[in-house]
This record gives structure tokens, sequence and C-alpha cells, in this order.
């Protein structure tokens, strides 16, 4: 039974795909058989889903689509929106079980979350019921602008209030105009309970160096 890892971001658009086809690369590096699971993915182009073909495309083993990503729905919208909409409700049990499949194959499975943590999935249950159904440690991109700091650590309030473990964080510089960014780097490996795993330039190719800091947490 394979190991993984839930992947959620400060913010939607902060590099939560990046960071998981670049944690899918490392892995698969080190001789790991590694696949991506995108559970809900909304918002497509063209008919496509980018995180979902940026993941199949990161992962190196051939996966069913149904269990990389069991629910995918057209409007870039809340979870929540786009399944009423389409009339579907999202099941949790559903997404449990795909995972299931995706670990019995695979040695890692990196899950990338919807949005942020506590985005809502259905009437009851946010992305912190799914990362604790799977019950997975969670790695937290930090998408390093003005506000992040305080995204930060509610996040990370929440993943402990989900009793999850905080796996790491990685610091992605989404914004090159960013002011202090070494001090805000340096204010949340402070104040952040878990190993800081990568920093990634603006622009740049992500660099997982840090990625041995997840073994013994897979
Ligand atoms: N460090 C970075 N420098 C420049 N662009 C980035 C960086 N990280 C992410 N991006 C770009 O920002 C956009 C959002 O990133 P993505 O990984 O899709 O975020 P999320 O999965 O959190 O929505 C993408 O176009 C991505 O290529
Ligand atoms: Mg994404």
């Amino acid at each position: 039974m394979g190991k993984g890892f839930f992947v959620t971001g400060t913010d939607t658009g902060i590099g939560k795909t990046t960071v998981s086809c670049a944690l899918l690369h490392a892995f698969a590096a080190q001789g790991k058989k590694a696949v991506g699971m995108k559970p809900i993915a909304a918002g497509s182009e063209n008919g496509q889903w980018h995180d979902v073909e940026l993941l199949i495309a990161a992962s190196n083993i051939r996966a069913a689509r149904e269990c990389v990503n069991p629910y995918a729905f057209d409007p870039p919208v809340s979870p929540h929106l786009a399944a009423q909409q389409a009339g579907v409700e999202i099941d949790l049990a559903v997404i449990q079980r795909a995972y299931q499949a995706l670990s019995n194959q695979a040695d890692i499975v990196i899950v990338e979350g919807a949005g942020g943590f506590l985005v809502p999935l259905n009437a009851q249950q946010t992305g912190a019921d799914l990362a604790h159904a799977l019950n997975l440690p969670v790695i937290l991109v930090v998408g390093m602008r003005l506000g992040c700091l305080n995204h930060a650590l509610l996040t990370a309030q929440a993943i402990k209030a989900a009793g999850l473990p905080l796996a790491g964080w990685v610091a992605n510089c989404v914004d090159p105009q960013i002011l202090m960014l070494e001090e805000n780097i340096a204010t949340l490996e402070r104040r952040l309970d878990a190993s800081l795993l990568g920093v990634v330039q603006f622009g740049n190719e992500i660099d997982m160096g840090n990625i041995a800091l997840l073994v013994g947490k897979e």
C-alpha cells in the first residue's frame, strides 16, 4: 500500500499544482512509483482540466482517470457550487475509494486539494474533511505575497484542528514585487511548526532538494 500527501495552499492560484508536479518528479527520481490525484477539479478550458492533465503528465504510472479525478466540473467556482449546479453531491466515500485504488498501484500518491483548505465541498463538508477522510499528512504551499503570513498561519491552525500533521511547507514566490521576501520566509520558519521543504523563486524551476525531509513522514 502506497503512502500519500495532501497538498493544500494559502489560496487558489498560488502554486499547488506546480509544487505537486515537482513532488511527483522528485519522488520518481528516487525510484518511487508516484501518481497525482485531483479529487475535485472545477474550471475547464476547451474540455480540459489543466490540473488533471499536468498531474497525469507528472506521474510515472498510468492510473484510471476516474481514480485520478473522480469529480470534474466546468465552471471555475467553488466545488460546492459547481456540484450543486451540476446536480451532483460530492461524496467523500467515492474519493476515498479512488484514493485506495491509486494507493494500491503506487508507492506515493500526491493529492492536490481544490482551492484553500476550508473550501466548501457540499452543504456540510470542506477540504479539511476530505484531508481528514484520507488521513494524510499535509504539505502547505504558501504563495509568497502580501497577506500570506495570515493565510499561512490560519491554514496551519485549520490543519491542526483537523487533527492532521503538517509534513512541511513550500515558499512559492508568486509575486516578483513582494517586499522583504527573506524576512517573510523567516517569519514563517519561526512560526510554522513544520520543515521548509523548498523556496521557489518567481519564474524559476522548483528544486525539491529538501524532499528528503519528507522521508519518514511518507
Ligand atoms: N514560482 C512561480 N513563478 C512564476 N509563476 C508561477 C510560480 N508558481 C506558480 N506559477 C504560475 O501561477 C499559476 C498558478 O499556479 P498553480 O500551480 O496552477 O496554482 P494552484 O494549483 O494553487 O491553483 C500557473 O500559471 C503557474 O504556472
Ligand atoms: Mg491547481
